[in-house]
Order: structure tokens, then sequence, then C-alpha cells
């Protein structure tokens, strides 16, 4: 068997994808390995969305290419290929840059992996970055089962918002939802194979609007012919084994009633959303052209928190976008302490070239936005604590997925997907892996809660 190593920057896309690259390797004869020193092939699985993360990949290439060296030093040839957001975005600019790299392959492009690799190792410098008419999912073999407990599955690809800072437009491509049928077999597989929770991705997964399975095809009785993403979570609610549905990243204008109704009605669906706002100043997300105001956001909370009054939101903010006045800011610390946030991200802008709001003359000083940041970030901590301190003393189911940092010791996921850890010593922690369990939480930190197995059933939290 060859060996190949894949390192993933970026978003649960990737992850998703890294996942799969495997899939399309595995009938080239290709396993996995944990060292890239052992590796026939590299793969760096690259994201794009802010500099700094751009720049990793240049460093890390830097180290594979002394690895590559070794390697043929000792007569063996290591294959490097770069994917991914980077290589979309940089495609001949990187051969040039780094013309060590044997492949440079874009998010929509890896199903053909296996003939790259071969056109490589015959000495060829490969770059494939076009977005194919078909998409990606129709070519890619079956999941192989990997034993895990969660897994990602990608309803919806790419993007047509346009925000002024992003670059996924450019990079992933149109807007591009999976058919239902297929992404219904694809959680069945994966059920089957021993998962319990699934996460739809997307870069704006609630903007999905897959064809509807021909049994609900125009014609019959039932005829629709796209379902939401609502529609779709009712309909993989009913897979045996299938205990629990998140979905990410949404926007918050796409969150249409049947899917906030889901909140309320589906069991399976857990109380968590990640509805990133960005800026709490209607003239920031107006400069944005994120399509909504500090009031619709508000109301689409409210009438998430109407429908499942527990669920825990999170959110993702960009300080120092251009033009962002400090009563801008305060604005945007004001809309997180009203909201109030399980969890967030919060990011200073990142002007990414090509986009609108990188030409803008009235950049904001980077100690103003450092400045911001640990302001807002100091905030948000603070929330994450309180929240995760506020459930100690109850109980909580907890997927158990992970070994722990410690001996003995075993990690999961609440409801609210809050990171668990019990500690019930050596034979017992491996048994837990796989199994959802109520825990009485005993400690709330700043990122995660500790507890202890419970043996009453818990009390409204989740399934
Ligand atoms: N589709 C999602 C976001 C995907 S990118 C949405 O619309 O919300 C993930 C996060 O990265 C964004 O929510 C944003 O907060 C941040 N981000 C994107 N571009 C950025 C940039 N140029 N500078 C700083 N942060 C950025
Ligand atoms: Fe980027 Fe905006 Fe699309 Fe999110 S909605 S991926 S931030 S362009
Ligand atoms: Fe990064 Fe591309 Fe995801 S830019 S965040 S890997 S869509």
């Amino acid at each position: 068997m060859k060996k190949l190593f894949i390192k993933t920057y970026g978003c649960q896309m990737n992850v998703y994808d890294s996942a799969r690259m495997a899939d399309v390797l595995a009938p080239a004869g290709f396993e996995m390995t944990a060292a890239p020193e052992a590796a026939d092939l590299v793969i760096l699985n690259t994201c794009h969305i802010r500099e700094k993360a751009a720049e990793k990949v240049y460093s890390e290439l830097g180290r594979l290419r002394a690895i590559k060296a070794a390697a043929a030093g000792r007569g063996r040839t290591m294959l490097i290929g770069v994917g991914g957001c980077v290589a979309q975005a940089e495609g001949e600019e990187m051969q040039h840059r780094a013309p060590f790299v044997d492949i440079v392959f874009g998010p929509q492009n890896y199903q053909d992996l296996a003939q790259m690799v071969e056109d490589a190792a015959r000495g060829t410098a490969v770059l494939k970055t076009e977005f194919p008419a078909r998409p990606k999912f129709d070519s890619l073999p079956e999941r192989r089962r990997q034993g895990q407990t969660a897994a990602f599955i990608s309803v919806q690809e790419g993007c047509d918002k346009f925000c002024t800072f992003c670059v996924v437009p450019y990079t992933r491509g149109a807007e591009y939802s999976r058919p239902a049928a297929d992404i219904i077999a694809e959680a069945r597989a994966v059920v089957a194979g021993g998962v319990s929770e699934i996460t739809l991705l997307g870069q704006n997964v609630n903007a999905y609007h897959g064809a509807a399975p021909s049994r609900t095809a125009p014609g019959s009785a039932l005829g629709q012919r796209e379902w939401g993403l609502g529609r779709l979570i009712r309909d993989l609610a009913g897979i045996d084994g299938l205990a629990r549905i998140r979905y990410t990243t949404s926007h918050p204008s796409d969150m249409d009633d049947d899917l906030i109704a889901a909140h309320g009605e589906v069991e399976a669906l857990m109380p968590h959303l990640h509805l990133p706002v960005q800026s709490g100043s209607d003239r920031v997300l107006a400069a944005m052209n994120r399509r909504y105001t500090v009031d619709q956001y508000t109301s689409v909370a409210e009438r998430l928190r109407a429908a499942r009054p527990d669920i825990a939101l999170s959110s993702d903010f960009i300080v120092g976008f251009p033009g962002e006045s400090d009563s801008d800011f305060e604005a945007t610390l004001d809309l997180a302490r009203r909201l109030g946030y399980a969890q967030a991200y919060s990011f200073k802008y990142s002007a990414r070239p090509g986009t609108p709001a990188a030409e803008r003359p009235d950049q904001v000083p980077e100690d103003v936005k450092s400045a911001r940041l640990t302001r807002l970030q100091t905030e948000l901590k603070s929330q994450a604590r309180t929240f995760n301190e506020a459930c100690v003393g109850r109980v909580m189911d907890v997927l158990f997925d992970r070994p722990g940092r410690y001996r003995g010791q075993m990690a999961g996921r609440s409801p609210y997907l809050q990171a668990v850890h019990v500690t019930p010593g050596d034979g017992e922690a491996q048994a837990l892996r796989g199994r959802i369990l109520p825990v009485r939480i005993t400690e709330g930190h700043a990122n995660s809660l500790a507890g202890t197995l419970a043996e009453r059933a818990p009390l409204g939290a989740g399934p």
C-alpha cells in the first residue's frame, strides 16, 4: 500500500473534503499515515479566508520541501499536492512560488485526484482549478467506514452572497445544493457504519434547495420539486439510529419559517445554532453586503428562542471592517451583550485580494483593530464562561467521541456543542466511546465542562 498524509486547514467543509480525498485515493492503493515523513503523497487542504490562514500554507510547504528532498536522497519519491481554497485562489502563482509542489487542485476538482497523481508521478506538473459543469459529488465513491461516532455531510457548497470581505464565492464557486436523495443515502451509510450524530455542511447551509427525492417529484401526490433545509432535516430525523442532527454555517437572512419551526419540532435537531452576525452596526452590515439589519438578525434569534427556548447561539464577528467607527464598534459590543452567546469566534478584518472591501481607502489601523478585538473577546469569553457555569448541576446527554487529554478520561459533546469530559478511569473510559449517556455537570470552564456519569435519565436536554 502507498501512504497518504493529509493536513487540513480551515472550515468543516475542508474536513469533509479531506476525508473524501482519502476515499477517492483508496482504490488507487493509498492508505492514511499520521507521519508526513512516511508518505508517498502529502496533501495540504488549504484555507484562504484570512491572510494568516494562507500564509501558514507556505511555511508548511517549506517544511515539506525539506522532507521531500530527504526522501529523494534515500531514493524515494514523495509527491506534494495542494488542494482547497489557497490552491483555487492562487493556482499558477502557487506553481511559481513553490515549484516543488506537484499537484495544485481546487475544492471542486478532487474527484479526479487518482488521475492527477498518476500524471504527477510521470513528472507532469498538474494544475486543476476549473469549476466543472458536473458537480464533484456525482463522481465521488461510496464513503468508507471509519469507526467515527459523528460525521459531517456536505449538502450545499459555494456561495452567491458576495459579502464584500469574503473570498468564499471566488474559491468555492457558485451555490450548489446536492439532491436530497443523495444526502439521505450518504446519511444512511454513515449511520449504518456506527455514526449517531451528523452535521450537515454548507457555506450557506440554510440556503439549501436540493432536488426532492423522486417519491415527491412533480406529478406525485406530494409534488414538491425542491426541499429546503427544514424539510431535509425532518426526513433525516427518521433514520433509525441517528440521534443527533446539526447544521452549519447558516446565513441569518436564509433562516426560513420551516427551519425555525423544525427547531421546536424535531427532537434529533440539537438546540444549538451557529448564526454569524459579523457586526452590530447597520451601516457596517450594509457595507459588508450582509443583507440583514441588526433588527432583522435580532428577530431571527427571538423566533428561534420562541421555537426552542433552550437554544444556544454561537456567532462570528469581524472587527475593524473598513470604515468601522468607534460607535459602530460600540454597537457590536451592545449587540453581543443583548443577544448573549454561548460561544463565539471573533476576527480582525483581513483584507483579501480581489474582494471589494480590500480596495477601500478607509482601512482601519492595525492597533485600533487589535484594541477592539481585545474588548470584544473579553465580553464573548465572559459570556461563554457564564453559559458554561450555568450548566453546573444539570444532567445532560453527552455523545462520547474521543479520549480526553488525561489517562482514564473520555470526552464528548453536549447537546449545546460544549466539550464535556468525564474521568471514570482506564477500563471504563474506552467503553464510553460512541455512546450517548447522561452526565451530571460538576464544573464549567471557559471552553469546556467536566462531569460524572449520571444514574438517572436527563430532564429535557436532548434526545
Ligand atoms: N458563510 C459564513 C462564513 C464563512 S467564513 C457566513 O456567511 O457567516 C467564516 C468566518 O470567517 C466568517 O463568519 C467571518 O467572521 C470570518 N471572515 C471571513 N472573511 C474574513 C476576512 N476577510 N477577515 C476577517 N474575518 C473573515
Ligand atoms: Fe462569505 Fe458571505 Fe458567503 Fe458567508 S455568506 S461564505 S461570509 S460571502
Ligand atoms: Fe477557508 Fe475555504 Fe473554508 S477559504 S473557511 S477552507 S471555504
